[in-house]
């Protein structure tokens, strides 16, 4: 198990003396981490959480997606931002994203409460007409209206189904340990309830209850996600000059600050696709403050060569490339023979699918650093759950180094409670009357 940083494609954009220069900041930032004196540092519950986690609770999860795979047909994971992408994105990584169509012993999973669309509401209960279902609703603050609107229509749906007695019994609650909207309801009902840690922040919880309890209902072996963070965190802890972790930190500050203000995170496997969007909460919601930081944005290729492939080759060279590099297909597939050959495509004969996309990987990395696009690039070995587990440690960590080499602090997100602050005006919420007139003046 291992994330490796290969910085041979940044040849050219960046110099080992650069690296040098900055570590003193690399430094100043891991003992921040490490001795807890940086900006946020009552939200560090993550660090030490892949072997300082509640070994009771973690036993609880598993014997309730014993009980859900057992008794449930569609799980319906409801919540939003960190409450909802990490789980999608490990069970999509590791099952494939077409598993939903095809799971037979373990629960179809499906996700509510991260829109307010209500052609998705209605699509999914359409979906679970006849169907067995169970929800997990997961939300720290107990507070956020999409989860809330969500858990309130499938709450209903379940006790109209199935009587409020077998619907107590289909709902589990991840909220907080003592206070909160949901866990005051959740105690009122008596649905089993899971913990959002108090020192660890929505983006950093894929490893609690938040993204442990949908993860295991997908039959994804949580101990071996657990075993990889762990991996991760005993192999990435020191600041010497070899940690993958903090040279990746390090190569992506000095190209912000050479002007390179664009992250794209490349990867050519689409069962990447949501930890693409893992990705992208972390670091945009940790960096992008203060009228700093990277803005994340992703591609799955060569999917996404047909159509950002122009801009990444030869667009305003804003960005870099941080190519996550899967060394190892879960199954490949090789291409046969064709005795007419009107396809041209003879060539390939004999060769493995994943020999096909690893040289479209590598032409692609040559291709855009001589297009002028700087290459990171992290090998991994396969999307397996322990190679998972210190993928999100690894990044995790490099984020929140990240974010003190910029200055900021990495665990608070101020800037989502503006859009919020509107939306309540404009839709009449009690205590917020004051701004609606002002808010419907500037629209009229
Ligand atoms: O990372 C975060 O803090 C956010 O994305 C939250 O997880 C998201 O807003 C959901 O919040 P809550 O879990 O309180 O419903």
């Amino acid at each position: 198990m291992s994330v490796k940083f290969n910085g041979k494609y940044l040849e050219g954009f960046l110099r080992e003396e650069e690296f040098a220069q900055l570590w003193p900041q690399v430094q100043s930032a891991h003992d921040q981490l490490m001795n807890r004196t940086g900006a946020g540092n009552d939200y560090l519950g993550w660090v030490d959480l892949p072997v300082n986690y509640d070994k009771q609770e973690f036993s609880r999860i598993k014997q309730a997606a014993e009980r859900i795979m057992q008794d449930t047909d569609i799980l319906v994971v409801i919540g939003i931002g960190g409450s909802y992408l990490g789980a999608r994105a490990v069970i999509e990584a590791v099952k494939s994203i077409q598993y939903n169509s095809i799971c037979k012993n373990t629960p179809q999973i499906f996700y509510a409460g991260n829109t307010i669309s209500p052609n998705a509401l209605n699509d999914l209960l359409a979906i679970c007409e006849g169907k067995r279902v169970s929800v997990n609703v997961i939300s720290k603050s107990g507070t956020t209206t999409e989860p809330a609107i969500a858990f309130r229509v499938f709450k209903k749906y379940l006790e109209q189904k199935c009587g409020v007695e077998e619907a107590r019994r289909r709902i589990y609650a991840t909220t907080d340990a003592s206070k909160g909207t949901l866990k005051e309801l959740a105690d009122a009902e008596g649905y089993e309830t899971f913990v959002v840690p108090d020192d660890v922040g929505g983006r950093y919880s894929v490893l609690t209850a938040v993204g442990l309890l949908p993860i295991a209902c997908s039959g994804i072996d949580i101990d071996a996600l657990m075993a990889g963070a762990a991996a991760a965190r005993e192999k990435l802890s020191d600041c010497d000059k070899d940690n993958d972790c903090y040279r990746y930190a390090a190569a992506r500050n000095l190209l912000y600050r050479r002007g390179k203000s664009i992250e794209t995170l490349v990867s050519y496997e689409p069962n990447f696709t949501m930890m693409n969007e893992w990705f992208k909460q972390l670091f945009g919601e940790s960096e992008g403050k203060d009228g700093k930081g990277l803005m994340p944005t992703s591609v799955i290729c060569s999917t996404d060569l047909h159509s950002m492939g122009q801009f990444l080759q030869d667009g305003a060279r804003i960005m870099f490339e941080t190519v996550v590099d899967i060394c190892r297909p879960v199954k490949d597939f090789v291409v046969e023979a064709d005795a007419a050959n009107r396809d041209g495509l003879n060539f390939l004969a004999g060769l493995g699918l994943a020999e096909v996309n690893r040289k479209a990987m590598q032409g692609t990395i040559l291709a855009h650093r001589d297009g002028g696009v700087p290459e990171i690039v992290l090998e991994m070995d396969s999307l397996e759950a322990a190679d998972l587990g210190y993928l999100i440690y690894f990044f995790e960590r490099a984020c929140a180094i990240s974010g003190y080499l910029l200055g900021v602090n990495p665990f608070n997100q101020p800037g989502v409670e503006s859009y919020k602050k509107n939306m309540f005006a404009l839709l009449g919420k009690p205590g917020y009357e004051s701004e609606k007139a002002a808010l419907e003046a500037k629209l009229s």
